[in-house]
């Protein structure tokens, strides 16, 4: 549902997700420097983008993790228990999770996704493709504690984290979310998790500036969810996208860069911008695999094993939970 200020005092009530989304904007919006969740590049028009992204030239991580998931498939049947429930953290195309399902003895498939529209769609054509599989899909926020359903209660439970999503964390929120895992996941938990590599900087910069410029419009698209959802009247061609490598911490960054002073304004609120200020909409930290080895240990999970394509742009690793 939508949610436009005049609507509101038709009693045209906004929905619990939207309600956080406008929670969440107005606070980060109003912080120096300003910032806003990367959570929220994903409506149907930012998923179709990302989607697009992964299809991109320049955008190494999907292909390479997707090539090491068929590639070490066995291997990682072969460490995985059987009739286990595997529970993916934020499920977006079911491209990497078929990977693991056909190779794989699992009883039940636990998505976790916030975008409850998607994953019920998902779920149904998983369902379709897999009559033995129990599908139960959870609308949660994963950042945030849920329960698992009851129906899985009795199984071993295999994590699942593709796509370096937990580059997204900075190193404490990436600790607490590995932490929180392993208590939803409870004792002997497994855990699939793609992480993407550090490397050449170049490699690195051309990943988030495309020369189709699909990153941009995946990037301002938050600018236009703000405007259909929050009812905020931010100027699309105003703003450009930057996105920059930080080597000192490990990530790249990406910006929205206002073009010129202006004012926006959202629920009431006035923002106004200087020429040159920056929305902080994303991080993706890039790991070594002796830094990811260090962050999971200090969340309870040790590295059973790692795997990595030749080149070494992306790595996949087993984790087991530490008593
Ligand atoms: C989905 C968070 C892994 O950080 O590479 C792609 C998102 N942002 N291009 C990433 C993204 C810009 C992506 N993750």
């Amino acid at each position: 549902m939508n949610v436009h200020t005049g609507a509101l005092a038709e009693a045209h009530l906004p929905d619990e997700q939207t309600i956080a989304f406008a929670r969440e904007a107005t606070r980060d919006l109003a912080q120096h420097p300003k910032r806003m969740s990367p959570k929220y590049f994903y409506d149907a028009a930012g998923s179709e983008l990302f989607e697009a992204i992964t299809r991109l030239p320049e955008y190494y991580p999907t292909r390479t993790e997707l090539s090491i998931l068929t590639e070490y498939g066995s291997e990682i049947a072969a460490i995985i228990p059987r009739h286990a429930a595997l529970v993916e953290f934020g499920a977006g195309a079911t491209t990497k999770v078929r990977l693991l399902l056909r190779r794989c003895d699992f009883s039940a498939y636990v998505p976790v996704d916030i975008s409850t529209d998607f994953l019920n769609m998902q779920a149904e054509g998983l369902r379709k493709d897999f009559p033995a599989l129990a599908v139960h899909p959870v609308g949660a926020d994963f950042t945030a504690p849920f329960a698992l359903p009851a129906a899985v209660s009795n199984m071993p439970k295999v994590g699942f984290f593709p796509g370096s999503t937990i580059g997204n964390f900075d190193p404490l929120e990436a600790r607490t979310l590995l932490l929180s895992a392993r208590e939803i996941l409870g004792k002997d938990a497994q855990m699939i998790i793609g992480v993407d590599l550090e490397k050449d900087e170049r490699v690195l910069y051309d990943a988030y500036n495309d020369s189709a410029g699909i990153t941009a419009r995946f990037n301002l698209n938050v600018l236009v969810r703000m405007n259909r959802e929050l009812g905020s009247n931010f100027d699309l061609s105003a703003f450009s996208h930057r996105a920059i490598y930080n080597r000192e911490q490990h990530r790249i960054e990406m910006h929205l860069i206002s073009k010129k002073r202006q004012t926006v304004r959202m629920l009431g609120t006035s923002f106004s911008f200087r020429p040159g200020e920056s929305i902080h909409t994303e991080n993706s930290y890039k790991y070594s695999l002796e830094r990811f080895s260090a962050l999971a240990r200090g969340a309870g999970w040790g590295v059973k094993k790692s795997w990595t394509d030749q080149a070494k742009m992306f790595s996949v690793h087993a984790l087991q939970a530490l008593d």
